[in-house]
């Protein structure tokens, strides 16, 4: 496996890659891995001849400097975390190669990043479109691999892909949690034993929603009134937001029809956790 930190190595590689006529399946991450991004790389493993993860953990799309500064590397572990999963190569660029003095062209997208995280993070999904443009225009992937557990962020990728005629398959795979059903991530490194106990209360409030919507109830705003006591009714909690949206267009639905994305994003002690999950 190679690790590969200069872009015009990637650059080299990717040519002869594609001078083979071999399929390139790519993962980016910013690091920290646990189960859900292994299993987008062991997807990636599966369905291409060539398997590219990308560690870079991006400033463009960190709103808040604290969550920055104490979001967990540990680019050592991860490489041998990859190396394990027989990946070809691990491209880990530092800020001064993807952002050199001087850079100023964004990727920006509008509707789609007005709604849920964009709301309440100013400015982190154009962190987020111009760095995966860039890794696009480096790695050149055929298949690009996602979790679901990002919902909006798919949206917004899915849709940047579509606009802007990138050539790359977006594919999504399903979001890999605990025994208990808290979804995996790399805040939840983050929390003390306390809040950790504490965040289960997101799940169990997309779990509320599921049975209520299961049994009928398809009024928004009741099932949102439901899982926030739930949740506020859990210490350590502070919430972000609970919205129901339209799953493509991602605007607020007053009751749901045939299908919903419900979305989550809860403060636990000082670490913001997302989830989701689909009505239908
Ligand atoms: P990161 O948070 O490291 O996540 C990398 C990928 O892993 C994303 O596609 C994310 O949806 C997926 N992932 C995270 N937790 C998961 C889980 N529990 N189950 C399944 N998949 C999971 O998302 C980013 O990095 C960045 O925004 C990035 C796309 C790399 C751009 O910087």
């Amino acid at each position: 496996m190679e690790v590969i930190t200069k872009i015009n190595e990637m650059r080299t590689k990717v040519f002869s890659v594609k001078d083979s006529k071999k399929s390139i399946g790519f993962v980016p991450t910013m690091g920290a891995l646990h189960g859900g991004h292994i299993s987008l790389i062991r997807s990636a493993k599966r369905e291409n001849d060539v398997l590219v993860v990308s560690v870079y953990l991006n400033p463009a799309q960190f709103d808040n400097k604290d969550d920055l500064d104490e979001y967990p590397r540990q680019l050592n572990e991860d490489i041998e975390l990859i190396r394990k999963e027989e990946a070809d190569v691990v491209f880990a660029p530092g800020t001064e190669e993807m952002y050199p003095d001087g850079f100023c062209s964004y990727v920006t997208q509008d509707k789609l990043t007005d709604t849920l995280c964009g709301r309440v993070r100013p400015g982190h999904f154009k962190g987020v479109t111009t760095v995966i443009t860039k890794l696009f225009n480096i790695v050149k992937p055929d298949r690009a691999y996602f979790g679901q557990k990002d919902y909006q962020q798919n949206a917004v990728i899915k849709r940047l892909v579509g606009d802007l005629n990138m050539d790359v398959n977006i594919q999504v795979c399903p979001t890999v949690r605990e025994e208990d059903g808290l979804a995996l991530s790399s805040r939840n490194k983050r929390l003390n034993p306390d809040e950790r106990r504490s965040a289960l209360c997101i799940y169990g409030a997309l779990l509320k929603a599921r049975a209520m919507f299961a049994s009928n109830i398809t009024d928004a705003k009741e099932i949102i009134e439901e899982m926030t006591a739930m949740i506020k009714n859990t210490e350590h909690t502070k919430i972000d937001y609970i919205s129901i949206v339209n799953d493509y267009t991602l605007e607020d639905l007053s009751s749901i029809n045939e299908k919903a994305l419900v979305a989550v994003a809860v403060w636990v002690g000082n670490t913001r956790l997302i989830d989701n999950t689909i009505l239908e």
